[in-house]
């Protein structure tokens, strides 16, 4: 009897909890710029092409964005990487030369944020990247892309699709994603 009421109590706390989450997050929701944002392609300040830079001349992703298994958030890298080879390379391109003028005030370039998780969401690559997944599976064939293009939509049902299979046998309880 006494164990029932346990029980009881303890799942309608869980469900009020539940409700009470959701009504949280479904406030923080109605915000431009992130979910659902499949396609987006903005256009960028330099018009950087991995096409050339990866597909062309097989420059590796970590040799510009060498934060990616450390820290939670990828990096754009910073222009000392791209001058490492521009200060040589096509330096007659009016981009070029943009971008060693900005490099030489001390400047940077401001890209455009592509892919975009609300604030509630907690994701990191380094867990990723350490099980196998690769860049390709989440952003596509970025070494076809002129200008870089989100591949998938980002959402709750996508990142749990993938987490549910069983091979990948991934965290799904809602902390694992949700602050
Ligand atoms: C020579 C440097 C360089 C290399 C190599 C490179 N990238 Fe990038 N990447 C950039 C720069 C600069 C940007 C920001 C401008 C843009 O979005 O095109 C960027 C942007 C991105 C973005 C979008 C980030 C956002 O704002 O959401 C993704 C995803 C990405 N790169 C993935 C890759 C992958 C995957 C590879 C390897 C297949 C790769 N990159 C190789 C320099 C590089
Ligand atoms: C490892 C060497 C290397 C690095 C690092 C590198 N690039 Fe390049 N980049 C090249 C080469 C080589 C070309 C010429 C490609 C071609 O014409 O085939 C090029 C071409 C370009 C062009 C086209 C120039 C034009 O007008 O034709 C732009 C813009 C550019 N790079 C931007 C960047 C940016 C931004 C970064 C840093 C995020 C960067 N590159 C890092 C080697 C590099
Ligand atoms: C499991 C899916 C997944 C994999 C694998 C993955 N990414 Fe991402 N990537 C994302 C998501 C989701 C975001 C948006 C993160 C955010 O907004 O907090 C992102 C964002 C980025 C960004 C923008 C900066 C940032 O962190 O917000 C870059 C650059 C990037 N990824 C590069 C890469 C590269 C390079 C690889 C492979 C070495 C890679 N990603 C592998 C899902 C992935
Ligand atoms: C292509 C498959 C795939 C996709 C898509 C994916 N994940 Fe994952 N995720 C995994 C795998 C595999 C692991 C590693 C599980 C392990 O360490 O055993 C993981 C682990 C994680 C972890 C780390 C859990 C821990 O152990 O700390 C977080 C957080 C996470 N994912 C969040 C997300 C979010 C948020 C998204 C969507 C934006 C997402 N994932 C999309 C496959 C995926
Ligand atoms: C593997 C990662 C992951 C897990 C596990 C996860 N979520 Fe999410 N959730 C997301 C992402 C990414 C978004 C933002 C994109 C979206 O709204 O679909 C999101 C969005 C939401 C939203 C807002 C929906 C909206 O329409 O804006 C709610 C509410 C939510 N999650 C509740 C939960 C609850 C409750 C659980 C546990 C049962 C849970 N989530 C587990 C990744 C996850």
């Amino acid at each position: 009897m006494q164990q029932r009421h346990v029980r009881f109590f303890g799942g309608l706390i869980s469900i009020v909890l539940f409700a009470a989450f959701s009504v949280f997050i479904s406030g923080c929701k109605f915000q431009p710029g992130w979910g659902y944002n499949k396609g987006y392609s903005p256009e960028q300040p330099i018009p950087f092409d991995h096409s050339v830079h990866v597909g062309k001349h097989n420059i590796q992703c970590q040799y510009c964005h060498n934060q990616v298994e450390r820290s939670t958030h990828s990096n754009i890298p910073a222009l000392s990487t791209c001058m490492n080879c521009h200060m040589q390379v096509k330096t007659d391109s009016p981009h070029i030369q943009k971008m060693r003028d900005a490099y030489d005030s001390g400047k940077s370039v401001e890209w455009v944020k592509v892919h975009m998780l609300p604030d509630h969401v907690r994701f990191n690559h380094g867990a990723h990247l350490k099980k196998g997944v690769n860049c390709q599976t989440c952003h596509g064939a970025v070494e076809t892309m002129s200008r870089v293009t989100q591949q998938a939509d980002l959402s709750m049902g996508w990142c749990v699709n993938c987490h549910r299979q069983p091979e990948n046998n991934a965290p799904l309880n809602c902390t694992t994603c949700h602050y």
